[in-house]
């Protein structure tokens, strides 16, 4: 039989703005390749051979790079929406892509997510209790950040709760779903549908088999910055591990023609995409430079995302800093605590400075 996945690749990922402006956030590079590179090739892992994206923002960025899909073993296909169907919606539309029979089930993954969890041990769950809809759920040490889902003793979900001051329960929803396919044609067509909202809460409601599959491997949602850096550090230090790491796990990663100078410091995690510079000095710490981006002699870059193609002059001290792509920041900036440049931005030698002002 065909296992097959659907992905969910079409939101603005309006939080990790400005990265997300040139480029959708499943398409941003993490550990070198894009995020949904890692997704796809666990999927094909998994033995799925036939995955369908439900694209909408910049769709054209994602055939543009995956083809067929051949390069990773998958044969793709993309189905765009004009206007944004949300998550239920966006599964609906790629119904007609499916070959699964109505008691199939069919993998249904957010493009955001990193995750360790055994998806062949979730789908055996499923089956192994007939579920409707089978839903990762991981348990997170906070829930009040998060809508929460309740289980009973043989693991039905009993409710999908609204973010709350004292959650009843840390077990949240993780992104992952197993569908039955009858579940998948049963969505209502061309219009916005939430499956977190509408679709799993009414399945409840009507008495359908929703089980919880509850695995706590490595898991995170990169939709943040913070997420986003993190996520990076733990694929290339092999916290996480990924078919298609470009390189072995380790400290950090040096991209094909990247130039990092011999004296200069790549730690926790870091990564540097091709092309970039390096220099003299420089210390690059649990980071990521995207394609082209450049750092100057001494400066220290900490816990930020350098896009693409930015230069970053001498003696600058960059920490939980988001530089969109082609910025400039002069020699002797201090960029500190969540400072976001949009693309193109311009900063002159010295025009922010922090610590120096205090002293
Ligand atoms: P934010 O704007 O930062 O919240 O990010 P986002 O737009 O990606 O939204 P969110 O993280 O809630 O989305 C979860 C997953 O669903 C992501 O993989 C999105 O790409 C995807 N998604 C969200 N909305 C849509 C949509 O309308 N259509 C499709 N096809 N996918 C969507």
């Amino acid at each position: 039989m065909t296992l097959e996945a659907v992905l969910l690749v079409g939101g603005q990922g309006t939080r990790l703005r400005p990265l997300t402006i040139a480029t959708p956030k499943p398409m941003l590079a993490v550990a070198g390749v894009p995020l949904l590179t890692h997704q796809l090739a666990r999927l094909a892992a998994a033995g799925v051979t036939h995955a369908v994206l439900g694209t909408s923002y910049q769709a054209h960025v994602f055939a543009d790079h995956f083809g067929d899909g051949s390069a990773l073993g998958l044969e793709l296909e993309y189905v765009t929406e004009a206007d944004p169907l949300g998550t239920g919606g966006g599964i609906r539309n790629v119904a007609d892509r499916l070959r699964a029979g109505p008691d199939d089930p069919v993998l249904v993954l957010n493009g955001d997510v990193l995750s360790g969890h055994s998806l062949r041990t979730q789908l055996a769950e499923h089956r192994r209790v007939g579920a409707t809809v089978t839903l990762h759920l991981v348990e997170v040490t906070d829930a009040r950040a998060f809508g929460c889902v309740p289980l009973d003793a043989d693991g039905r979900v009993t409710a999908f709760l609204e973010k709350m001051d004292a959650p009843v329960t840390n077990l949240i929803n993780a992104g992952c779903y197993v569908f039955t396919r009858r579940l998948i044609d049963d969505i209502p067509c061309g219009r916005p549908v939430s499956v977190e909202r509408e679709t799993f809460p009414a399945l409840v409601a009507a008495g359908a088999r929703v089980q919880g599959y509850v695995e706590s491997a490595y898991w995170l949602d990169l939709g943040t910055p913070a997420a986003f850096v993190t996520g990076s550090a733990d694929l290339v230090t092999g916290k996480v591990p990924s078919p298609a790491l470009p390189g072995p796990a380790g400290d950090y990663l040096v991209l094909p023609g990247a130039a990092v100078a011999a004296d200069s410091a790549l730690t926790g995690g870091s990564s540097v995409g091709r092309g970039c510079r390096v220099e003299e000095g420089a210390w690059i710490d649990r980071s990521v430079l995207l394609d082209g981006a450049a750092i100057g002699g001494g400066s220290l870059v900490r816990s930020s995302i350098v896009g693409r193609r930015s230069t970053v002059g001498d003696g600058c001290v960059l920490t939980d800093a988001v530089l969109g792509d082609d910025v400039i920041v002069g020699a002797g900036n201090e960029l500190l605590a969540g400072i976001r440049l949009f693309p193109g931005a311009v900063l002159d030698e010295g025009a922010v400075r922090f610590s120096s002002d205090l002293a």
